[in-house]
């Protein structure tokens, strides 16, 4: 597996519970170049890999930049970046991945939900830099919640971005409706944070005439997703001919890795794309976040994380 070598050179806490790490590439030279919505994997410790993604100017080569919310269940992820990631470590991260790209337009719409906003603050420099217009709405908890304050008051548009605090006065929240009926239906629509978040400013814009196509999302995690309906299937490896029985209370990839073969994973929730596996013959039962409807309709590829089989036998291609 190609990764970079990457020197943490600046650790900061940017809210509760939020702190950023400014990257280097340890050589000192470039780093490979990105593009608005990108995220890195970073090799946290060994076995845990997890994706954050990048939230400077997507014109700097020179540094990455991360924030990192602490999850109160973490494996490991976000507490390894917390409490063992100290500025001048040298760590590993993969080249620059985007799943959540920023397409031009006159004009598009963003929407972050408390440390979602990391793509989209990427996005904001990306629109601002080429002139183009948008109003970002950035929504959390409580103003100690929001991160990057201070820096995008600051910035050239500071006043494009709109602060909404959960616990805050009545008229600072944010009305989606009102927002949505303020701009041409259609205008593109960029979201994350938190499932919940995602879900509601999705079927707000549906409500209000938004096409599918029109809203882009990117989960960072899922919610607990019940297996209590799962029920056993074979998978079988396209390479060597060999079926696997893969029983209701196991993930595909548990069953495979215990067999000796391997498929990379991390996140293990179906939203970081790591696991995807082409499907070439049978029906999943798709589970993930990671597609959308179109993809999912496909049924030519998979989450094998999570994501099950429809049909009694799924051909895989390994
Ligand atoms: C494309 C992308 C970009 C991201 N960008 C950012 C970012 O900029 N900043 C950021 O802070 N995070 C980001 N994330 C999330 C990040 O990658 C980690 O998932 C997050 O830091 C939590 O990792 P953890 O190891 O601390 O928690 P985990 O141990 O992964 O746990 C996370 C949650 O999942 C639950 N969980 C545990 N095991 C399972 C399981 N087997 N199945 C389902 N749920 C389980 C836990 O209870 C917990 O609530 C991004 C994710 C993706 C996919
Ligand atoms: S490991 Fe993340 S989608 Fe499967």
């Amino acid at each position: 597996m190609n990764t970079l070598s990457v020197k943490v050179t600046k650790k900061t806490v940017e809210a509760r519970d939020i702190v950023s790490f400014e990257l280097m590439a340890s050589d000192g030279g470039d780093l490979p170049s990105f593009a608005a919505g990108a995220h890195v994997d970073v090799h946290v410790a060994p076995g845990i890999v997890r994706q954050y993604s990048l939230c400077n100017a997507p014109h700097e080569r020179h540094r990455y930049r991360i924030a990192v919310l602490r999850d109160p269940a973490s494996r490991g992820g976000s507490a390894g970046m917390h409490d063992a990631v100290a500025e001048g470590d040298v760590i590993q991260i993969s080249a620059p991945k985007n799943h959540f790209a920023l397409t031009a337009a006159p004009r598009v719409l963003l929407l972050a939900g408390g440390i979602g906003v990391t793509p989209l603050l990427c996005m904001a420099q990306a629109m601002a830099a080429s002139g183009a217009d948008f109003d970002m709405h950035y929504c959390g908890r409580s103003l100690s919640s929001i991160a990057f304050q201070a820096e995008i008051a600051a910035s050239a548009y500071g006043d494009k971005v709109h602060f909404h605090a959960d616990d805050g006065a009545a008229e600072q929240k944010l009305d989606i409706q009102r927002l949505l009926a303020a701009n041409a239906v259609g205008t593109p629509l960029y979201v994350c944070g938190p499932g919940g978040f995602i879900d509601f400013v999705m079927q707000s814009a549906r409500q209000a005439g938004w096409e599918d196509s029109q809203i882009h999302r990117e989960y960072f995690g899922a919610a607990a997703v019940s297996n209590a309906d799962a029920h056993a299937f074979e998978v079988q490896a396209a390479s060597t001919g060999k079926r696997y029985r893969i029983p209701a209370d196991k993930s595909v990839i548990e069953v495979l890795a215990e067999q000796g073969v391997e498929i990379p994973v991390s996140c293990e929730q179906g939203v970081c794309g790591t696991c995807i596996t082409r499907v070439l013959e049978g029906v999943p039962d798709h589970r993930d976040m990671y597609f959308n409807d179109e993809e999912h309709a496909r049924n030519d590829q998979f989450t094998p994380c999570c994501s099950r089989a429809k049909s009694a036998l799924l051909v895989l291609d390994i």
